[in-house]
Parts: C-alpha cells; structure tokens; sequence
C-alpha cells in the first residue's frame, strides 16, 4: 500500500479549525494528496468529524459528542476556535466530508475515534459510510475492536493500526485486525522497530511532525508518510 507522503493532521492543520471542511479545502488548495481526520458517532448514530468526545474544546456546544445528533452538532460553530474568520464552519458528517475529499480529489485516511463503549458500534458505521464513498480512504484506530469490527462490515477496506509506541507484539495486532499500515507517533519510534516494520513490508506514518527537518529526517530512516498540522512547509510537487 502506497501512502501520500505528507497529510494533513484533522484536515487542514494548523491552517484551519480542526475536522471540518474548510481545512480539507486549504488542504487541497495546499497540494495536498491526503488528509486525516478523526470520526465518532453522534446521538443519531451518524458518524461526524470530532476528536474529543467533549464538545468544549472545539466548538460552542457543551457536554459529549454521542449525546447530541448531528443535526444539532451542524448547528454548532466549530471554527471560532480557531479563529472569528471561520465561525459559521459546522460539525461536518463523515459522508459530508468524504464527498468533500471525492470532490477535492483528496485521499482520506478516516480515523475510528470511538467514545469508551462504543467501539463496535463505531467501526461498523464509520467503515459502513466509508464503503459508500466513491474516494481513495483509508481507515485507521487505536482500538483493535473498531478495527475488527470495521473489518466484519467492510473488509475490502484498507486498514491501519494506530499506536503510540510501537509495541512488542505490533505483527500479532496487525495479523489480527488484518491492518496492512502501521501509525506511530514519531517521538517514540526507534531504528529497531521501524526496520522490522518495514523488512516485513509494512508502510509506517508518523505522527504528528509539524517540523520541515524532522520529517526529512524519518523519511530518510525509512517512514512513509508524516502527518501534520504544517502541510504549507511542502511544495505541492513534494507532497
Ligand atoms: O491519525 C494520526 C494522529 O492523528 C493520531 O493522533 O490524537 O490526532 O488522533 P490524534
């Protein structure tokens, strides 16, 4: 499997507010080939572009993402955040975004982001929206269930495993949520695990680089693909 070099951290980096559709448009107008961008399940069971399961951070809404549907996360400013330039930017659904990416011509790399004790339910939706989609993607999590549960819906799928540090029995969770990329956070990757991940042909993505310098760096050690909130540091050619 082949990984666009540079994607977008949550859409667009730091260059927009996070997990909504104006960071995947800055993100294409960038040159950029991929993006990431984290899902979880709103009260109606539709899956929306959040990262924390509280509302707080990121928008004008109060209390948990799973306890409001998706319309009224549509109604919430989630751009001011960021900055007053975005504030009528919605919660975006996952179909939305994904239409988004077709259009746009971005591959996405969908991120399980399940709230605790919705891990299955979470994998089978989100890999249930993803197969309807018409774009390249890619579906990743930190949890094994949602990936084994996303696999049981869409098993033609591509898969990636998400893990801070790259833990001693990485093949065994591969073989066994049948993922075919490995995530790690950059900071703790060492030669050692990065080689056996690739002799054993596996991409590796680093997250989250947001340092022309360092990302350089990883490639030159053998990473794939870095994710990162700074996708303006490439030149669209590079990317
Ligand atoms: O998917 C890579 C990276 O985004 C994982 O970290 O916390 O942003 O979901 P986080």
């Amino acid at each position: 499997m082949i990984l666009p070099r540079i994607i977008a951290h949550r859409c667009g980096g730091a260059l927009a507010p996070e997990n909504t559709l104006a960071g995947l448009k800055i993100a294409a107008r960038l040159g950029c080939h991929g993006v990431e961008f984290d899902t979880k399940l709103a009260a109606d069971g539709i899956p929306v572009l959040m990262h924390d399961e509280l509302l707080e951070r990121t928008t004008s809404g109060h209390g948990r993402v799973a306890d409001l549907d998706s319309l009224r996360l549509a109604r919430l400013d989630a751009g001011s955040r960021h900055h007053p330039a975005f504030a009528v930017e919605p919660v975006p659904t996952l179909e939305e975004a994904l239409r988004f990416c077709a259009a746009l011509g971005l591959w996405a790399n969908v991120e399980i982001k399940p709230a605790a004790g919705q891990e299955v339910e979470t994998g089978r939706v989100v890999a249930r929206h993803a197969a309807a989609a018409t774009g390249k993607l890619l579906l990743s999590s930190f949890s094994s269930v949602a990936l084994r549960a996303a696999a049981d819906e869409a098993a033609h799928l591509p898969r990636a495993m998400l893990v801070e540090a790259i833990p001693a029995d990485w093949r065994e969770r591969m073989m066994e949520t049948g993922a075919r990329a490995l995530h790690s956070a950059a900071r703790a990757l060492t030669v050692d695990a990065l080689q056996a991940v690739s002799d054993a042909g596996f991409p590796l993505a680093c997250y989250t680089v947001n340092r022309r310098e360092e990302a350089e760096r990883l490639f030159a050690m053998g990473v794939s693909a870095v994710f990162t909130d700074r996708p303006d540091l490439w030149a669209s050619a590079e990317m």
